[in-house]
């Protein structure tokens, strides 16, 4: 049953859902003449992923981050189920607004923001908003005095993480005071402190040294006046389902509820986050065409061979270099950002299948438009399809127009009983 979900779009509703492999090749069957990837974005995982999440973080209030994937069914089924939202732009909350979304349930989570944008957020009540610095302290005291902040600190921690946003954004412990001090001879009203411990977390441990150092900053903002009563964990969830990472979501929950409950324990403090990846990344797959298939020597690869897997290997085997119609001008700049992130299938299943030294290029015309280097695959021809799983966050969202390569065909699916969580039947 295709469900129309508006805007245009139109979400197959299954009664049981197919395998994402035989939901790809029916779409292939289906589409692949007009030559783009394929993109198929399961809702019913985002619905279970809400779920999980208010199982495993009951404190923590989700702001979701429009900027990790702003397409209107992932937003307009967030909205649906109560989220609210972390907008970075004036767009961005324009479109949630656009929504229905009541502007008390948006934060403006940029730290520099055009005054023009400013004024926006004002006209329209968004009035929870982050700052860093004394210059965006000056810039929202002239343009909305009213507004509610949150002081973003840069946490001082050496965990892992996959992206570090500490050196851009988030003042360091020791300005805080002074900032503080700052904003009350301003009478500007700061009501909470806010941090990100990086995007992709690699250790629960950088979110309880990120809690313990807001404490003291809570404690701080007591000494200057401000009695703050909201704490921004921001983001860095993981949310892929495929790629091997060293830590589960709920182990990095657990860790985040105990040191809550250690340094936050009464509920009178209003506790949120960003999350962005965690909601969409496993949602989504892209499926590509092999549009060129290159097979060159030794002496032509210039490349550097990676770890070989363990697996038959061809002797004297060349690199396969395969084009195909997706790239990181597209909807694969993470892999620009995070090689390897993305793991490529393919629709060959005899094991036994000798495998050779692969490249897979995007399609554009620069040599950086590189997808993944140096993995084992099948020999794969001219026409076959790749695919690739968690490919939900920051993909859509960073797509350019580079070559004027065409954009991915999007299709949604959604299990019918996850999708009456949400819905009324028939309704939506
Ligand atoms: C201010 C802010 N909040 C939230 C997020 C979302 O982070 P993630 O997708 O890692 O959850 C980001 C990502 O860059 C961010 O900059």
């Amino acid at each position: 049953m295709n469900m129309d979900f508006g805007n245009n779009i139109f979400v197959d509703i299954q009664e049981k859902p197919q395998p994402i492999n035989s939901q790809i090749q029916e779409k292939i069957n289906l589409y692949s003449h007009n030559e783009k990837a394929i993109s198929i974005g399961d809702l019913g995982d985002i619905i279970s992923k809400h779920k999980k999440w208010k199982e495993c973080l009951p404190r923590v209030e989700p702001f979701y981050a429009v900027k990790c994937n702003d397409i209107y069914p992932v937003i307009r089924l967030l909205a649906d189920m109560g989220l609210s939202f972390d907008c970075a732009s004036k767009a961005e909350i324009q479109k949630i607004l656009d929504l229905g979304v009541d502007p008390s349930r948006i934060i403006y989570a940029n730290t520099s923001k055009q005054l023009s944008f400013i004024k926006y957020a004002a006209d329209n009540g968004v009035t929870l908003m982050s700052f860093d610095c004394e210059d965006e302290l000056t810039k929202i005291k002239k343009e909305y005095p009213q507004a509610k902040l949150v002081l973003r600190i840069s946490p001082q921690s050496n965990n892992k993480v996959i992206c570090q946003l500490g050196r851009k954004f988030g003042c360091h412990l020791s300005t805080a005071l002074k900032l503080l001090q700052f904003a009350k001879k301003l009478e500007i009203n700061v009501i909470g402190i806010s941090f990100h411990i990086g995007s992709g977390c690699l250790e629960a441990g950088a979110f309880e040294t990120a809690i313990e150092q807001s404490r003291r900053v809570f404690d701080i903002g007591l000494s200057v006046g401000f009695n703050m009563h909201i704490l921004d964990i921001g983001g860095g969830f993981p949310g892929e389902k495929n790629v091997q990472t060293n830590i589960t979501f709920e182990q990095i929950a657990k860790a985040v509820n105990l040191s809550l409950d250690k340094y936050f324990p009464s509920n009178d403090v209003r506790i949120i986050a960003e999350p962005g990846r965690y909601y969409v990344a496993s949602a989504f797959t892209i499926s590509t065409n092999i549009i060129t298939k290159k097979i060159v020597t030794d002496e032509e690869n210039v490349l550097p061979k990676g770890d070989l897997l363990d697996h038959p290997t061809a002797q004297n085997e060349h690199l396969r270099m395969y084009y195909v119609n997706e790239g990181i001008f597209g909807s694969f700049l993470p892999c620009l950002i995070d090689p390897g992130c993305y793991v490529p299938s393919h629709f060959t299943n005899n094991h036994e299948e000798v495998l050779y030294n692969s490249t897979i290029w995007g399609p554009t015309s620069t040599a950086v438009d590189l997808v993944v280097d140096n993995i084992k695959l099948p020999d794969l021809s001219t026409g076959d399809w790749i695919y690739f799983k968690d490919v939900g966050a920051y993909s859509y969202t960073t797509a350019t127009n580079f070559n004027s390569m065409p954009r991915v065909e999007e299709f949604f699916t959604c299990e019918k009983k996850l999708w009456e969580q949400v819905y009324q039947h028939d309704q939506c």
